[in-house]
């Protein structure tokens, strides 16, 4: 099938090259010159872990093209829409410009029986306006919402074999149904289950996945503020409530909290919306999830602040981690980054280090100093603290690290260092919600 995807930033160009891999021509169209140009060489513009691989190859293939150049989806019976809908300046809200001028720029070029795709993730009611939009235009082409639950640093893997997939469709719409059974058929006939539903439920579906996911890590974080006053071990209690299948251990690991380009901008932008729609009472609980998230990295800079006996000015920090989970380049929303940002603002001398965001963080915070080796980090450093749980700094021999501090404090913000071994090595060990 042939098949455009308007958008090549993080979900764009994943979804092309996974579109390539099951047998389709892709043509995926960006406004961002340079990222079109760096897509065609095969280099993708921000780092997924293989990417780089599937990207060449599906070049390699001969089916897949970027190009900046709208008209070029002529021809394509199925087009996807995955730009971006990120937090409106000065407010919680989704903002829809990009997917507004996506869908306009697309009109022109549309042929009767074309199905456009919405992949992003949207306030509830957008699909029912856009496909108002489209039904206007007169070209004859149908909307569908398809929302994406990959995770970075997965992607690849979560496009390709995806827990489930949704459609939002126009009632008695048949035709987007066949066309989106015939663009994942590998995934679904390796078993993949299908939701067909209307637009309100697809696009709800996306934005209560996000909500329960970011409610369950602001869960265990709120059982850790419990344990902090009371002496238990919250990364026991998770254990313990997680062999309950009811609840499962995935998503209670408590620490300095969740960050990223989707959890914190879609619960505001849900919060925001179901004011819009007169049921703010009923999401009220989220502005509690997003506070509990943002106290776990002021509690991550007041134990630092502790541990350095209060006075922080010149004293050196090492942060070990930067973006907002391993395997990604990402520090949007990271409270790795707003740890050391902090920090900085209070006078420390940070260094921080990260296997893969030290460039993107230096970009928005060229206050702080960086350094892509974990010894120069950790030397003569007053304190440690570890804010995003890389296999590299889980890996930190504490003998080793130990010969190269001024003073042995590790404040483990992610709780995934085995904290008797770096006691054992004449460390204090602060972990989050642990004794
Ligand atoms: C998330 C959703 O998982 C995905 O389905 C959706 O499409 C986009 O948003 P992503 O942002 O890539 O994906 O990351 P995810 O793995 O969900 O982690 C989000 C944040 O939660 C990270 O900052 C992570 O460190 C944090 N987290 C996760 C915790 O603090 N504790 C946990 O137990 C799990």
């Amino acid at each position: 099938m042939k098949i455009s995807v308007i958008g090549c930033g993080y979900l764009g160009a994943v979804h092309a090259v996974a579109m390539v891999e099951l047998g389709h021509h892709v043509v995926g169209i960006d406004v961002d010159a340079a990222k079109i140009a760096q897509l065609t060489e095969g280099r993708p513009p921000f780092f997924e872990p293989g990417l780089p691989e599937i990207l060449s190859s599906a070049l390699a293939t001969g089916r897949l093209r970027f190009s900046t150049d709208i008209a070029e989806v002529a021809g394509s019976r199925v087009h996807f829409v995955a730009v971006g809908t990120p937090q409106r300046d000065g407010s919680n809200a989704a903002d829809m410009t990009y997917v507004d001028s996506a869908i306009d720029a697309l009109l022109p070029h549309l042929a009767p029986g074309d199905i456009v795709v919405g992949k992003s993730t949207v306030p509830v009611g957008s699909a029912t306006r856009l496909a108002g939009v489209l039904e206007a235009s007169g070209t004859g082409a149908v909307l569908a919402w398809n929302p994406e639950f990959l995770r970075e640093g997965f992607a690849v893997l979560d496009t390709m074999s995806p827990d489930r997939l949704v459609y939002g469709v126009a009632s008695g719409d048949d035709t987007a149904v066949v066309a989106l059974n015939e663009v994942y058929a590998t995934a679904i006939a390796a078993g993949t289950p299908v939701v067909v539903t209307d637009y309100a439920t697809a696009e709800l579906v996306k934005v209560a996945a996000n909500a329960f996911l970011a409610t369950k890590i602001s869960f265990i974080n709120a059982m850790a503020e419990i344990a902090e006053v009371t002496g238990a071990d919250v990364t026991q209690l998770a254990d313990a409530i997680g062999y309950d299948s009811r609840i499962g251990r995935r998503f209670l690991n408590a620490g300095v909290g969740f960050g990223g380009g989707c959890l914190p901008k879609d619960i505001r932008a849900f919060t925001a919306r179901a004011e819009e729609l007169g049921r703010g009472e009923s999401v009220a609980f989220l502005k509690e999830v997003d506070q509990i998230n943002l106290r776990r990295r002021q509690r991550v800079v007041d134990l630092t602040v502790d541990a350095l006996g209060s006075v922080v000015n010149e004293k050196k920090v090492a942060v070990l981690g930067l973006a907002f989970k391993p395997h990604s380049d990402d520090v949007r929303d990271s409270p790795a980054l707003d740890v050391a940002v902090k920090l900085r603002g209070l006078g420390a001398n940070v260094i921080a280090t990260d296997p893969q965001a030290i460039e993107n963080s230096r970009a928005r915070h060229p206050q702080i100093s960086y350094s892509a080796d974990i010894a120069e980090t950790l030397r003569d450093a007053d304190a440690v603290v570890l804010v995003t749980e890389w296999p590299e700094f889980a890996g930190i021999d504490p003998v080793w690290a130990a010969g190269l501090v001024r003073n042995r404090t590790i404040i483990d913000g992610r709780n995934k260092l085995d904290a008797a071994a770096w006691r054992a090595a004449g460390w204090t060990y602060l972990g989050l919600g642990r004794p």
